[in-house]
């Protein structure tokens, strides 16, 4: 096989949000907040949020088991299982891609995790591209969270932010709808913006708290989300118009409807679930897709848009055809 001639695919989509919801309405009797608030200033009304027996692996493993399902395929015929969190099951290792490896029923093959925030669907996605043109036939990334067990739920300013979930996707050789551009950055002048800090002050199972200056955050993130789709369309030669669906990372409403005015993408191009998840990071885009593929609004032969902006500072965005059946 020519690889150099090769088109390279997404071809199912699938996800898992934990049964437990955490409303708006609950949050007024943990901390100093309202309803009015945090739906104003980033359009939550709830989020999902696992037990405490139900790690990241597990929510992965549950969306990973849906996408192979809707791609025809089984455990054995994946080449590579990639997770993206920034909430694994472990500290440093095992990667929760070996947690899930071995809750899938496989053993033998390549797992490893990416760490790019809420970036790590689009960094998923060109890894994976990359490892198929290296030769490999299937991948099953992961973008998959338990964001709760690294939040200060007496912190007003993070807590009302984040929901747990995952979302997975089988990428693969595909006939046609292959992915067109993938476009991945970094810069690391923002550590201190978003972080997740280690310290015996903390008290939760893994030692671990999320800190954002979200103000600052959001400045960035709107500037840097709309500029980065222009660039990809344009260098694609795609005008906003052709899009079927704008899949952003979903973290605040505001970001989102600043980056679909500037782009000009009518309501019906834009994929919504901010209300219902929260910002669950890396699962955010899949689980968006699932959404969208759940209602019948993403389809094989739709021309998708992801776009997506985290901690690091890491942000990129993806055009591709869905090859999903
Ligand atoms: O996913 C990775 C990227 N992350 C993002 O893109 C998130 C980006 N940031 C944001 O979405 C927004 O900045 C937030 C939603 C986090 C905050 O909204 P904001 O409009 O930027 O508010 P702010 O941080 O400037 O705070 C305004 C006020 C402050 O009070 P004072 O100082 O004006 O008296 C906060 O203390 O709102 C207060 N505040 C709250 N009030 C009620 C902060 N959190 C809350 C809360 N309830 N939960």
């Amino acid at each position: 096989m020519n690889l150099r001639n090769i088109l390279v695919g997404v071809k199912s989509i699938g996800a898992y949000a934990p049964k437990n919801i955490l409303t708006n309405k609950d949050f007024e009797s943990m901390v100093d907040t309202t309803d009015e608030w945090i739906t104003r200033r980033t359009g939550i009304k709830q989020r999902h949020i696992a037990d405490n027996e139900e790690f990241t692996s597990d929510l992965a493993y549950n969306a990973g088991k849906i996408a192979l399902e809707r791609a025809g395929l089984e455990a054995k015929d994946l080449d590579a299982i990639i997770v993206a969190t920034l909430s694994p099951d472990y500290f440093a290792m095992p990667s929760t891609a070996c947690v899930v490896a071995k809750k899938l029923g496989v053993s033998d093959i390549m797992a490893f995790d990416i760490s790019a925030a809420c970036t790590g669907f689009i960094y998923l996605l060109e890894v994976a591209r990359g490892l198929i043109l290296s030769g490999k036939k299937n991948i099953l990334i992961i973008g998959a969270e338990k964001i709760s067990s690294i939040l200060d739920y007496s912190d007003r300013s993070t807590c009302v932010l984040f929901g747990d979930g995952a979302g997975a996707a089988v990428v693969s050789v595909v006939e046609k709808n292959p992915i067109i551009d993938i476009h991945t950055a970094s810069n690391g002048e923002y550590e201190d913006y978003l972080y997740t800090k280690r310290g015996k002050d903390f008290n939760n199972p893994i030692g671990l708290k999320l800190e954002m200056r979200g103000n600052e955050v959001f400045k960035v993130a709107v500037n840097t989300l709309a500029n980065d789709v222009e660039d990809i369309l344009k260098k694609n030669n795609i005008k906003p118009n052709d899009i079927d669906l704008f899949i952003p990372h979903q973290a605040n409403l505001r970001i989102i409807k600043h980056v679909q005015e500037k782009l000009g993408f009518s309501d019906s191009q834009c994929a919504l679930c901010v209300d219902k998840y929260g910002n669950t990071s890396a699962a955010s885009i899949p689980m968006a897709m699932n959404d969208m593929y759940e209602q019948g609004r993403l389809k094989n032969g739709s021309l998708i848009l992801l776009d997506a902006f985290g901690g690091g500072f890491t942000w990129g965005s993806a055009l591709l055809y869905f090859d999903g059946k």
